[in-house]
């Protein structure tokens, strides 16, 4: 598999300025075994290089809400041996089984939510003895937790043994990347989604299901770490401290403008509702010269060409389609979707990549632009500033939060 991607993707000396990166045929309910492949040695990567060089805990984090990449994914991360699988941005009661079938050498049979279908009615299938071969190692199921916001949902999953995961983050407001929606949808002037305090997790009662969790979302401080702790957290998960480490693959002009923003108090993160067209609410990090400039958003010409985020639909012709309210709008609207719905949506696709420095560059010349996110509290990003005023690793990131 490899060897099959290397050669058909690797370019000797890195791709020519200007040159757009090849393109890959998109995930469907029925993937060609090319994209397979890529996606299983997508999650065997990002696993196999976290792991290099220590013998820690490395866990993988999906959104529940990208179905069609979840079985490959996770087969690529087991067969690097991911300790640990976190999901969240819907409701991940199919992981449990999925972790146990692949664990298993089963065939994986995941339902995929298709708008307009029957639930349960399409699957995505993955046989992973077929994907790898004989080659394939007995696989370690790792650990689940399931990412929630409202102890409704962890009870929900809590109470049946079929969809119960081994713990709980529950992710406050704040948290850097797709947010839930809050319980009740107050937009301000400015377009921002604002929360309340009912949308601050009960504490308690999650503690009162006696299953192990962790905190997220302005949860990255010492402090906030003794505090999780003394509330019967095991510990807590932090996103924006490690995305502003120069360990992160944030591009360099990117990351001195957040921490510019930070030192000098000017840094803007809203709560997009709109941006993301999975329809979750989208933490967006306001930088000149970024999608967050709603100007330089909808001057993007849109383009649907990466497709991580297209939504399956029911055809008439009873053939499932695929669509993203961000791709362009005549296209969506000929997909059955309403012109409303392709407002004031992100390629976040794109933005993503762009991000990191992988922004594709089109055959008429045109650059994606980056999208940023990162968590709407910046104490934790403030104080480590203090103590390093230049920027900071990971590890000492860690270091601060375990030994301080
Ligand atoms: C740059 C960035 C990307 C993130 N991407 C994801 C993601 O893909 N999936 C996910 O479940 N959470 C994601 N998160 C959320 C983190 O996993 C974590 O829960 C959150 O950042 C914790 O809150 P904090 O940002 O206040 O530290 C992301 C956060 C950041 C800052």
């Amino acid at each position: 598999m490899a060897e099959r991607a290397i050669s058909r993707f690797f370019r000797e000396g890195g791709r020519p300025e200007g040159t757009p990166y090849s393109p890959i045929s998109h995930l469907t309910i029925t993937p060609h075994r090319a994209t397979v492949e890529l996606v299983v040695l997508g999650g065997f990567v990002e696993v196999w290089l976290a792991k290099e060089g220590h013998d820690g805990l490395v866990g993988i984090n999906c959104l529940e809400k990208i179905q069609l990449s979840t079985p490959a994914t996770l087969l690529g991360a087991m067969i690097a041996g991911v300790d640990v699988v976190l999901m969240g941005a819907g409701v991940p009661r199919e992981i449990p089984r999925t972790l146990n079938d692949l664990a298993a050498g089963r065939i994986v049979h995941l339902p995929i939510d298709v708008d307009g279908a029957d639930a349960d009615r399409f699957t995505l299938d993955l046989d992973a003895s077929d994907v790898v071969g004989p080659s394939l190692p007995t696989l370690t199921r790792p650990v689940f937790l399931a990412i929630v916001s409202a102890h409704v949902l962890a009870a929900f999953l809590a109470r049946d043994e079929d969809i119960r995961p081994d713990g709980f983050v529950v992710e406050g407001p704040p948290a850097g990347g797709h947010n839930a929606p809050p319980r009740k949808s107050v937009i301000d002037e400015k377009g921002e989604l604002l929360f309340g305090p009912r949308d601050e997790p009960d504490l308690a009662k999650i503690a009162a299901l006696d299953m192990p969790f962790w905190l997220a979302g302005a949860a990255g401080t010492p402090t906030a770490l003794r505090e999780a702790r003394a509330a019967g957290a095991h510990g807590v998960q932090v996103g924006t401290v490690f995305a502003l480490s120069t360990d992160s693959g944030l591009v360099d002009d990117i990351r001195n403008a957040l921490l510019d923003g930070i030192r000098d108090d000017s840094l803007h993160v809203r709560t997009d509702p709109l941006a993301s067209p999975t329809g979750f609410p989208f933490k967006v990090a306001e930088i000149e010269g970024t999608i967050s400039d709603r100007a330089i958003m909808v001057g993007r010409p849109r383009l649907c060409d990466l497709g991580f985020l297209r939504t399956p639909y029911l055809r008439p012709d009873d053939v499932v389609g695929y669509r993203c309210a961000a791709e362009p709008e005549h296209m969506y609207e000929r997909k059955d979707g309403t012109a409303e719905d392709t407002i004031g949506r992100a390629c976040v696709c794109n933005g993503l990549t762009a991000s990191v420095g992988l922004g594709q560059t089109r055959k008429d010349g045109y650059r994606e632009l980056p999208i940023v996110t990162l968590g709407s509290d910046t104490n934790a990003a403030r104080q480590l500033l203090e103590i390093y005023p230049d920027g900071w690793t990971a590890t000492q990131v860690v270091e601060w939060l375990v030994t301080t």
